[in-house]
């Protein structure tokens, strides 16, 4: 069979089965590329199911590009609290702006400009193009490789064969209908080529692929697995004599940076007193780090002038990490305890 047919039977799976999501649109580019740019920002390294009630909550407070070009950041990480990842958050921010100032409000169309735009690294070029404004391009992502590997009965270590998968995927990739191929191929991987148990027989492509039937299908694409290293430390919970805690601002550069957070590292700072550790402990695991978190209590009299003092009612005020979030929980409940 040739290319093109298959992906024709792909594109009308897709006008069958293809989801409703609330940043989709069906037959052709989107009309507004504003959705697409803060849904597929949402969408790197999240799970629809995830991105559904941030995307809601976002596009109400934020509608139009302009609305997010003049947000802070602070309110913007707030609006991400809770996605991860934050740099993107920032780069969104950072590129809504440059919209707006340098674009006159419209998204560029070219692709060496798109691609020099904060947070457009290949993929979200390639699917942000194909998407917003129909234009062919092949969109790589976990979907589309596995979707290759399987297909194609490719099963060396993912890492290894990168250039292959490229080059089936642009083979397959639409010439006339990008923008529908890219949400039917991604719909494809999420809903029938799923990483566990695929529903093979729902799938068009299923006479032609060849992993069709293959008992060790789930092992296709070959991962090495990477050990994530461990680190511990403490989290310490500052409180003064009114009974505020103490909290700080991440500087602007390196991880997590702009959010707030408790103190933590992995040695005890010399201006606290009355340290008392308790045997509770936050546990966040991020992409390539495991990090174990002792709560420790603590007092102090003034704050050290790289942070201040708030009420735990006024924490959810300021945006934080999942890890710091997973503290706040922790007060909240130790706090409740205390009080029964
Ligand atoms: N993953 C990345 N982009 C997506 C999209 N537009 N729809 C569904 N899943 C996606």
């Amino acid at each position: 069979m040739e290319n093109q047919q298959l992906t024709q039977l792909l594109l009308d799976w897709f006008a069958q089965n293809g989801r409703d999501l609330p940043w989709r649109y069906k037959g052709g580019a989107h009309p507004n590329p504003y959705i697409v740019f803060v849904s597929e920002m949402m969408l790197q390294q999240t799970t629809v199911k995830t991105v559904i009630p941030y995307f809601t909550r976002f596009i109400q407070r934020f509608p139009t590009v302009q609305d997010l070009a003049s947000a802070t950041d602070d309110e913007v990480a707030k609006y991400w609290q809770g996605l991860g990842y934050y740099s993107r958050a920032r780069a969104l921010l950072h590129t809504a702006q440059t919209i707006c100032q340098i674009y006159d409000g419209h998204f560029p169309q070219i692709e060496s400009e798109v691609a020099k735009l904060k947070g457009f690294g290949p993929y979200m070029t390639a699917s942000f193009l194909a998407l917003a404004f129909n234009q062919p391009q092949t969109v790589i992502d976990g979907n589309v490789m596995r979707i290759m590997c399987r297909m194609f009965g490719l099963t060396q270590p993912l890492d290894e064969i990168q250039p292959k998968i490229r080059q089936y995927a642009a083979t397959l990739a639409s010439k006339t209908h990008p923008a529908d191929y890219a949400s039917a191929i991604m719909d494809l991987g999420a809903t029938v080529c799923t990483p566990k148990k695929p529903l093979c027989v729902l799938c068009p492509w299923q006479k032609y692929c060849a992993s069709n039937g293959r008992a060790d299908i789930e092992q296709i694409p070959a991962r090495r697995s990477v050990s994530k290293k461990e680190y511990n430390g403490f989290v310490f919970i500052i409180c003064n004599a009114k009974g505020q805690i103490y909290i700080r601002k991440r500087s602007e550069k390196g991880l997590l940076h702009g959010l707030y957070e408790f103190p933590w590292n992995t040695a005890t700072p010399d201006w606290l007193s009355d340290v008392s550790a308790s045997e509770n402990y936050v546990t966040h695991v991020f992409t390539h780090i495991k990090m174990k978190l002792q709560i420790v209590y603590a007092s102090a009299a003034k704050a050290p002038n790289d942070g201040f003092f708030v009420l735990p009612t006024q924490l959810t005020d300021y945006p934080m990490s999942t890890l710091m979030q997973k503290v706040c929980r922790y007060i909240k409940i130790t706090k409740a305890r205390s009080t029964e």
